[in-house]
C-alpha cells in the first residue's frame, strides 16, 4: 500500500484528475486548512491562542520556469509580512525544487538566499530535503549559504544510509537541523527499509545533535516526528540540560498527533506546528497517506459519504 501510495505520489495523471473530486478535496482538509494564504494565517492565529508557533509552507515542487519561482518567493515575501503584521511567530519551510533546483541551482540559491534575508529577525527559514536525488545539490546550497545567513535551517532524513556522515559534515557550520524520517519512496542501497533501523537511526542522530550542542557546538534541532517512543526520551533528554533546553523544538504537521500537541504544550515543551497550503497538494497529500495507509479509510468515508 505504501508503494502504491508513493508511486501515485509521482503520477501526473492521477495529479491532474483526483484533485478536481470532491471527496477528495473533501478528505484533505484533514491535513491543511485550506488552499489560500488566509487560511493558513488563520490557522497560525488559532494555534498561537494555545501557544503554539506555525511553519508555513506553500505546497509545490519540480517548477519549470523561473517565473514560476519569483511567483514562489513573492508569495513567501507576502506571507511572512502578513504573518508579521498580524503579530505571528511564525517561520517558513521551502522546497529546493519549489524555488528552481531542478532548473539552475544557482537560482535556487538566490532565491533561498532573497527569503533568508526576508525572515531575518522573524525565525528560521527551514529547507525541506527531497527525494534523495536532490540530497547533495540541497547539501550544497546549505553549505553556501548558512554562513552568510544564520537562520537557515536543513532538514535531514534518518531513513537514508548516508545521512550520519551528512550530519557530521555540516556540524561545524552550528547548523539548524529539522531531523525527520523521510516521506519518499528510496530504494534499499540508499534508505534503511526496515522501520526498527529508520527508528534506530533517529534517536541516533537526535542524541548526536544533542550531544554536539551540549559540548557547546553552535546550532538547534528541531525534532520532526509525531513518534511518541521518540520525542518522549529526546525531548527529556534536551530538556534536562541548560544548553539543549533552548535549542531545540518538537515539529508536527497540521492535522497529525493532536493529542500528544496539547499533551507536550501542557508540559511546556517547545512546540511548532507546520501549516500547508496552495493548490498543489497532491503529491504531498499522497505522501501523507503513505506515511499511514490507515489515512486511506478517511478517503473511503468521503466517498460513501
Ligand atoms: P511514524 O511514521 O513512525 O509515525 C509515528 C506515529 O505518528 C504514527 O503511529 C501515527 O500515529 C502518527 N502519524 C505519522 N504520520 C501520520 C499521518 N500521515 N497521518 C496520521 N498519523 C500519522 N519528510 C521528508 O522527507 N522531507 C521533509 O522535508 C520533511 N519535512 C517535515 C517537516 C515536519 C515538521 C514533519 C513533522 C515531518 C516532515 N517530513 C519530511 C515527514 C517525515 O519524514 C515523516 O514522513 C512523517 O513525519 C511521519 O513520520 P513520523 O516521524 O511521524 O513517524
Amino acid at each position: 500500500m505504501r508503494s502504491a501510495l508513493l508511486w501515485a505520489s509521482t503520477n501526473p495523471r492521477l495529479a491532474s484528475t483526483l484533485p478536481r473530486r470532491r471527496f477528495v478535496r473533501r478528505a484533505v482538509r484533514r491535513f491543511m486548512p485550506g488552499e489560500t494564504r488566509e487560511d493558513a494565517l488563520r490557522e497560525a492565529a488559532r494555534l498561537a491562542t494555545r501557544g503554539v508557533p506555525a511553519i508555513l509552507t506553500m505546497l509545490g515542487e519540480n517548477v519549470t520556469t523561473a517565473r514560476e519561482t519569483r511567483e514562489v518567493v513573492d508569495e513567501y515575501g507576502r506571507v511572512l509580512a502578513e504573518a508579521t503584521e498580524r503579530g505571528l511567530d511564525a517561520e517558513i519551510s521551502v522546497k529546493p525544487t519549489h524555488l528552481g533546483l531542478d532548473l539552475d541551482p544557482g537560482l535556487a540559491a538566490r532565491n533561498v538566499a532573497e527569503l533568508a534575508r526576508a525572515a531575518r529577525g522573524r525565525g528560521t527559514v527551514w529547507i525541506d530535503m527531497e527525494g534523495s536525488a536532490y540530497t547533495d545539490a540541497t547539501l550544497d546550497l546549505y553549505r553556501d549559504l548558512k554562513p552568510e545567513h544564520d537562520n537557515l535551517g536543513v532538514c535531514l532524513q534518518s531513513y537514508l544510509r548516508r545521512t550520519e556522515a551528512d550530519l557530521e559534515s555540516l556540524l561545524p557550520l552550528a547548523p539548524r537541523i529539522r531531523l525527520v524520517k523521510g516521506a519518499y519512496a528510496e530504494p534499499p542501497d540508499l534508505a534503511y527499509p526496515s522501520k526498527g533501523d529508520v527508528d534506530a537511526r533517529y534517536r541516533a542522530l537526535g542524541r548526536r545533535l544533542l550531544g554536539h550542542l551540549d559540548d557547546g557546538g553552535d546550532g538547534f534541532v528541531g525534532f520532526g516526528t509525531h513518534d511518541a517512543a521518540l520525542i518522549g526520551p529526546l525531548a527529556r533528554d534536551a530538556r534536562s540540560r541548560a544548553r539543549t533546553a533552548e535549542r531545540f523544538e518538537i515539529e508536527m504537521l497540521y492535522g497529525i498527533g493532536l493529542r500528544a500537541q496539547d499533551a507536550l504544550v501542557a508540559e511546556g515543551v517547545p512546540l511548532r506546528v507546520l501549516i500547508s497550503y496552495g493548490a498543489a497538494w497532491f503529491p504531498w497529500y499522497m505522501r501523507r497517506l503513505a506515511e499511514r495507509p490507515a489515512n486511506v479509510w478517511f478517503v473511503v468515508r468521503s466517498f460513501l459519504r
